[in-house]
């Protein structure tokens, strides 16, 4: 499967980061199963715990319209003012969140550019899980 344009919404996503604090700036696309593409960017804050990752940005847009099967996220990220140059994977509350909403297979795509990304599943970068089923056992 071909990501290039889910990376490329990552990209366009980047752009819209609110980030006076760190400079860092990231961006996120999460398609869902039926083809619809929600754009997530990080959202920082004067008392800094407030901060929202692109990641969450998206998943509580999407989870907000109704959303809850969903396919793939592109993930781009950097310091500001120039394309991303390394890879930026999603931090630990990113990926529990991924968790709460999409199963093991879910694909996460992590880019430097349209034509440079790395493919992995939700469980690569999260195993052994918590979801709601362990809250019962
Ligand atoms: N950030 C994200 O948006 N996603 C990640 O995967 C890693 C970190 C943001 C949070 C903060 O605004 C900035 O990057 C520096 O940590």
């Amino acid at each position: 499967m071909d990501y290039k344009n889910l990376v490329k919404e990552a990209l366009a996503a980047r752009e819209m980061a609110y980030i006076p604090y760190s400079g860092f700036a990231v961006g996120a696309a999460l398609l869902t199963k039926d083809g619809k593409i929600y754009r997530g960017c990080n959202i920082e804050n004067a008392a800094f715990t407030p901060t929202n990752c692109a990641e969450r940005t998206a998943f509580f847009k999407a989870v907000s319209e109704g959303e809850k099967e969903f396919a793939a996220i592109a993930v781009v990220g950097g310091p500001k003012g120039n394309p991303p140059v390394d890879y930026c994977y999603p931090c630990g509350v990113c990926r529990q969140v991924m968790a709460e909403f999409c199963s093991d297979d879910f694909v996460v795509v992590i880019g430097k550019s349209e034509e440079d990304y790395r493919v992995h599943s939700l469980s690569d970068i999260l195993p052994f899980t918590f979801r709601e089923p362990d809250l019962h056992r």
